[in-house]
């Protein structure tokens, strides 16, 4: 099998992104998905939106021009799995479950919770005044959103390492009570990109919402341009030389330039370029980055049934992932069709033997299936749907009768046949070796245990 990285990271819809945003996540994110080892899911984190948000224009808004502004940078969903948190119902049924298993005293800890308890303790309030469930199970629906697609990677800014790691201690949690030695979450890591540009806004602060200091991005050639005209500089005159290193102009000007043109314009603060001019060049190298973008990203805009489109499949591939999983995780923990019970008991008596495992779950259409696995969790096989849990289960017996097998190749993968009726796949392997090493590992699984 391959092993790419799978990359996942939220986006909070409560605001329209700007150019530091864009500069320090989305540019990155977008350039990263293109490597050939990513397997990236990026979302848009409408539920937390929520948790801040109660304003519905603006949530509604907010979707549309961040789901805008990720395809008009370059974002390509074929590629890259882009959807709308509020689109996977797994995920806010994961997140109860993994209610079910944190640790109140774990969430208590919580930076933002903490500290919105400390300024109420400050202010001689209730600890809790003004503090929702939602903001106080933010971290758990964070966990949901990593663990539901077991991410190796989180890109996140500084503040939210503490909620990926609340994410580890939950699924660990939750695998130590229900996994009986199989794992079924990967631990994620948070991934914190030093390299990338924090940009400085117009005061020179850190850009941000919240200090009123940021260059819009897409608006219009004309709003970047006047904000561009209120970027503070020193009072240097025409004439006299510039100092680039202490300059936000410039930074700014570097984080989207070659080193040949910051090298240039650096030369040419030093010899003394006007800084009316200066925001001129500064304005011509945004506009020349970020006019097609800027085109497209209004295109877009203007057909939401598009992008509507778009998230749907997104979605999709999306739930492909979720829903299977999900449902065995239902298994799991006990919430099991009572058709299905008798399957799963004969499973963990095999399982005691040592056998293969054959793990069945019930598909969202309500149709069942099952996983082979090896004795050591490897997935052998992927059954095709039937119609109950019965055809399933005999499906399985049948298997395990000891006949032989009808196994058939193609490609880099192979499927299993009774009856000259395709019962099940196997997933696709990295060359026809481990293929056939698969074949044979089935083989030997399904040989019944003599006892
Ligand atoms: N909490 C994140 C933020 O505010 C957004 C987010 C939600 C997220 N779910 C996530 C980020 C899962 C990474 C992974 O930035």
């Amino acid at each position: 099998m391959t092993t790419r990285t799978r990359i996942l990271t939220g986006i909070t819809t409560t605001g329209t992104p700007h150019l530091g945003n864009y500069a320090g996540a989305i540019r990155p994110a977008i350039l990263a998905s293109r490597d050939s080892n990513a397997d990236s899911f990026y979302f848009l984190a409408d539920y937390h939106a929520l948790i801040k948000c109660d304003d519905p224009l603006r949530i509604q808004r907010s979707r549309l021009e961040i789901a805008a502004t990720w395809l008009a940078g370059g974002l390509d969903v074929e590629r890259v799995t882009f959807y709308r948190q509020s689109d996977i119902p797994e995920i806010p049924e994961l997140t109860w479950l993994l209610t079910c298993v944190a640790a109140k005293g774990l969430l208590n800890r919580a930076h933002a919770y903490k500290a919105s308890v400390d300024k109420n303790v400050e202010n001689g309030e209730d600890p809790d005044a003004g503090v929702t469930m939602g903001l106080y199970s933010y971290p758990v629906l964070m966990a949901a959103d990593i663990l539901m697609f077991n991410a190796h990677k989180v890109p996140v800014g500084r503040d939210q390492i503490q909620h990926v790691e609340m994410a580890r201690d939950i699924g660990q949690r939750f695998n130590h009570l229900f996994g009986q030695g199989k794992e079924f979450f990967t631990m994620p890591e948070a991934l914190i990109e030093e390299s990338v540009a924090t940009l400085p806004g117009l005061d020179g602060r850190k850009m941000s919402k919240s200090y009123d200091n940021t260059i819009p991005l897409f608006s219009s050639a004309k709003e970047m341009k006047d904000a561009i005209s209120r970027i503070v500089t020193d009072s240097r005159a025409p004439g006299e030389a510039k100092d680039p290193d202490n300059s936000h102009l410039f930074t700014l000007f570097q984080a989207f330039a070659t080193p040949a043109q910051s090298d240039e314009f650096r030369s040419e603060l030093l010899q003394g370029l006007g800084w009316g001019e200066a925001k001129n060049r500064l304005f011509q190298l945004l506009d020349s980055e970020l006019g097609e973008p800027r085109e497209r990203y209004h295109q877009l805009i203007e057909r939401p049934a598009d992008l509507e489109d778009m998230l749907q499949i997104g979605a999709k591939k999306a739930r492909a992932v979720a829903t299977p999983f999900l449902n065995e995780l239902r298994e799991a923990v006990g919430l099991r069709s009572f058709v299905a019970q008798t399957q799963v008991a004969a499973t963990t008596k095999k399982k005691a033997v040592k056998g293969p495992r054959f793990v069945s779950f019930r598909e969202e259409d309500s149709s069942f299936r099952f996983r082979l696995l090896a004795a050591d969790g490897e997935q052998l096989l992927l059954s095709r749907n039937f119609p109950d849990g019965k055809t399933a289960g005999q499906v399985t017996k049948q298997l395990q009768v000891g006949q032989p097998l009808d196994v058939r190749s193609e490609d880099r993968s192979f499927s299993v046949w009774l009856e000259s009726e395709c019962v099940a796949d196997s997933p696709t392997f990295a060359d026809n070796a481990a293929r056939d090493a698969a074949i044979e590992t089935l083989r030997i699984a399904l040989t019944p245990v003599q006892e």
